[in-house]
């Protein structure tokens, strides 16, 4: 165990990016309340997460993660969980086929609430509020009531997690995640849209190769495989108090586990050494994530690893780079670099979205061409130094928005007002996110060609 490791030695710490709860008891209450209910997952699943990272860190299995930027009350739903669910499956089927190796599928989703924000306050027309946090925090209304943080929030946030992680439990193992579906998996708007053609071969092919299986007596009845899939759950464990009320004791190994999601990671603007955030994760067993921006030097991610990943386990960690598409090509091969002369194992994988925010005409959005770019300049850059690119992390959705600019679509900054509904960052729609998924595909499938032995280190 992490030597003088608590669950509360996080507070002993300098903390950034804390709200500031004008009713302390409340907030003492609501943890104390969070601290009896049940944990929301089980050890042994992120465990199992952490087997399934590890064989990304070897190149044999590729790594998706996504899901809302924010989480939302008000949008918790049983049709925004499966519309997120079919397009998150139709992009890991679209990676699975072209990289012909597994794909690990990991959400941001029942339990992603916390935002960091570059700026405390915000102000309207003349007045100063304090900035929204994400509703585990307080509300987007621009009142002096609705910014102000209320604990009590945070039940409504435990609850919402809960019921959410249970639908995309029977979802994964209940029948709607059966390759037979491969079809079924197309959203309305999708299936008019730019990447249909693409998406109908590709089901095609693989409802042969299922009809097949399936004469030789391979069936989804008889093989649990091809009608059930792991998905796991992430979130950025910003909000420590929560997170601490949801520490728990494994029974079966003694260590300690977050147990409000099978991953957690640390947000860009929190990875100080000293700090807080890194203190809570050191102690906790789960596989984590830390975001990796433009200002990260490469000794102080050594830094981070041996305070993060001191036993070298494969899996652990996940280094979600997040630079800008003009910033990679400077920052990543440095990081790249003294990691391998380290020898520390880790999954690399790239957020194209952090990076890439502009505002247009009063949204924040993030043009689709730059999002692509920053994707094929990781994997040129991997390929360069002979490294595994392993994943990919996305704000995206299943519904039919506006947020981000270019696609095949072509959404223009002028349509950006037509359904622009995020709660924080502009998110990939579902049009989007396959069309990444497919160019991702190809760029997996020239690795693979050109390493006819299916050595995987230099795709
Ligand atoms: C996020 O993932 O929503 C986020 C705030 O990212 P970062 O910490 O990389 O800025
Ligand atoms: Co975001």
């Amino acid at each position: 165990m992490a030597q003088n490791w608590t669950p509360s030695s996080w507070r002993q710490k300098p903390i950034e990016q804390v709200p500031d709860y004008p009713d302390r008891a409340a907030l003492a209450a609501t943890e104390a309340k969070l601290a009896t209910f049940p944990p929301l997952v089980f050890a042994g699943e992120a465990r199992r997460l952490k087997k399934q990272l590890a064989s990304v860190a070897d190149g044999n299995a590729f790594l998706l993660q996504g899901g809302d930027c924010a989480e939302s009350f008000v949008e918790h739903g049983a049709d925004n969980i499966r519309d997120f669910f079919r397009a998150f499956l139709q992009m890991a089927v679209v990676l699975t086929y072209g990289a012909q190796l597994p794909v690990v599928k990991v959400g941001r989703i029942a339990g992603q609430f916390a935002k960091p924000r570059s700026n405390s306050h915000e102000t309207q027309d003349g007045r100063t509020l304090l900035t929204y946090r994400g509703d585990i925090i307080n509300g987007t209304d621009f009142t002096e009531d609705a910014r102000t943080p209320g604990a009590e929030r945070q039940l409504d946030a435990y609850r919402q997690s809960a019921a959410t992680l249970n639908l995309l439990r029977s979802f994964a193992m209940g029948g709607y995640a059966n390759l037979e579906n491969v079809h079924k998996w197309m959203l309305g708007f999708v299936k008019e849209g730019p990447q249909s053609e693409r998406y109908r071969k590709l089901a095609d092919r693989i409802s042969e190769a299922m009809a097949f299986m399936r004469a030789i007596g391979i069936t989804t009845e008889n093989n649990p495989s091809l009608r059930e899939t792991d998905f796991f759950t992430s979130h950025e464990a910003l909000l420590l108090g929560y997170e601490e009320a949801l520490t728990r004791v494994d029974s079966t190994s003694g260590d300690w586990y977050a147990t409000s999601s099978h991953m957690i990671w640390i947000g860009d603007r929190t990875r100080q050494l000293d700090h807080a955030h890194v203190e809570y994760f050191r102690g906790i067993k789960n596989p984590i994530g830390l975001k990796c921006g433009p200002s990260l030097q490469p000794d102080n991610l050594v830094e981070l690893i041996d305070a993060l990943n001191p036993m070298n386990e494969a899996g652990r960690l996940t280094l979600i780079c997040r630079f800008r598409s003009d910033k990679i090509a400077d920052r990543l091969p440095r990081l790249i670099r003294a990691v391998e002369r380290e020898g520390r194992k880790v999954v690399w994988s790239c957020d194209p979205m952090h990076g890439n925010t502009i505002t247009l005409g009063g949204y924040k959005t993030r043009p689709f061409e730059r999002v692509l770019s920053e994707v094929e300049s990781f994997f040129q850059i991997h390929r360069a130094e002979g490294t595994y690119p392993g994943g990919i992390h996305v704000e995206m959705t299943g519904k039919d928005v506006t947020e981000c600019t270019g696609g095949a679509r072509a959404v223009t900054a002028g349509d950006l007002q037509d359904r622009y509904h995020t709660h924080c960052d502009p998110r990939l729609n579902a049009d989007q996110a396959l069309e990444l998924a497919f160019l991702l595909a190809e760029r997996m499938k020239s690795g693979r060609d050109e390493k006819p032995t299916g050595a995987w280190m230099a795709i």
